[in-house]
């Protein structure tokens, strides 16, 4: 019998907690002692860098917020109490649950809303998708956004899929966002600062009049640089 009719095939995508995922291991140097000698502490090497995949979960999801940002949100959430918290970007969903679970825990009365262009990577359990509303849409068409008019307020819309972002932003401004709603931009503004900055400072401005950076938070982690906008005044 050959070993595919013998396997038991587990469906990569519903299974939780996957074991073969690098969240889930602490690494292995190789190539030079994990406990290093404090008699020696100035000769230790720091090439090891950061890793460029963030190694963070929450409850066995993969959570793409490192904590500094965790602690961010936290403050905001607490200091907002938002009725809603829009998410462009699930990937695995840890994200959705951690909002939810952060509301609950104070109290909220929150829903949580995901949208992704490719929701076969959320590993969010059906039995844990209370209070959490997921939608497979793209983000660069803007329909996609029209259901969210009926959302509960204030409100807290996250770009973490990075796609139409200013558009987006637009959108939300026009139709969605009331005063005191923020809009957040994560990880993204310190590269379009590096590679584009004349267009990201003119985008920006073009906002002045409805959104204002919040000083609080958009210094408050390195993924939430810069990216952290509240309306400043009632829609038109
Ligand atoms: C950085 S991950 C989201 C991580 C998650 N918010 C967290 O904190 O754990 C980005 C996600 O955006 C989604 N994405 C990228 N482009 C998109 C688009 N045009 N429309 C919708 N989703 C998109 C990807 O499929 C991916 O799952």
């Amino acid at each position: 019998m050959n070993d595919w009719s013998r396997a038991n095939f587990l469906d990569l995508n519903t299974f939780r907690g996957l074991g073969e995922d690098p969240v889930y291991h602490p690494p292995v140097l190789t190539d030079r002692p994990r406990e290093w000698p404090l008699d020696q502490w100035a000769d230790a090497p720091r090439d090891l860098g950061y890793p460029d995949f963030a190694r963070y979960q929450w409850r066995g999801l993969r959570m793409l917020k490192d904590p500094d940002t965790q602690a961010a949100y936290h403050d905001l959430l607490w200091e907002l109490r938002p009725r809603t918290v829009v998410e462009l970007g699930v990937y695995s969903g840890g994200s959705l649950v951690w909002f939810r679970d952060l509301a609950r825990l104070m109290g909220l009365d929150c829903q949580v809303i995901g949208i992704d262009k490719d929701l076969s990577r959320c590993q969010i359990p059906d039995t844990e998708r209370t209070g959490i509303t997921l939608r497979e849409a793209d983000c660069s068409q803007l329909e996609t956004f029209e259901p969210l008019r009926g959302a509960a307020h204030p409100l807290i819309f996250i770009d973490d899929a990075h796609s139409n972002t200013f558009a987006i932003m637009k959108w939300a401004v026009g139709h969605l966002l009331e005063e005191g709603d923020y809009f957040i931009v994560e990880d993204m503004i310190p590269y379009w600062h590096r590679y584009s900055p004349a267009l990201l400072t003119q985008y920006l401005a073009s906002f002045r009049d409805v959104l204002a950076m919040d000083m609080v938070y958009a210094n408050a982690s390195s993924q939430l640089d810069r990216g952290v906008f509240r309306r400043s005044t009632t829609k038109e």
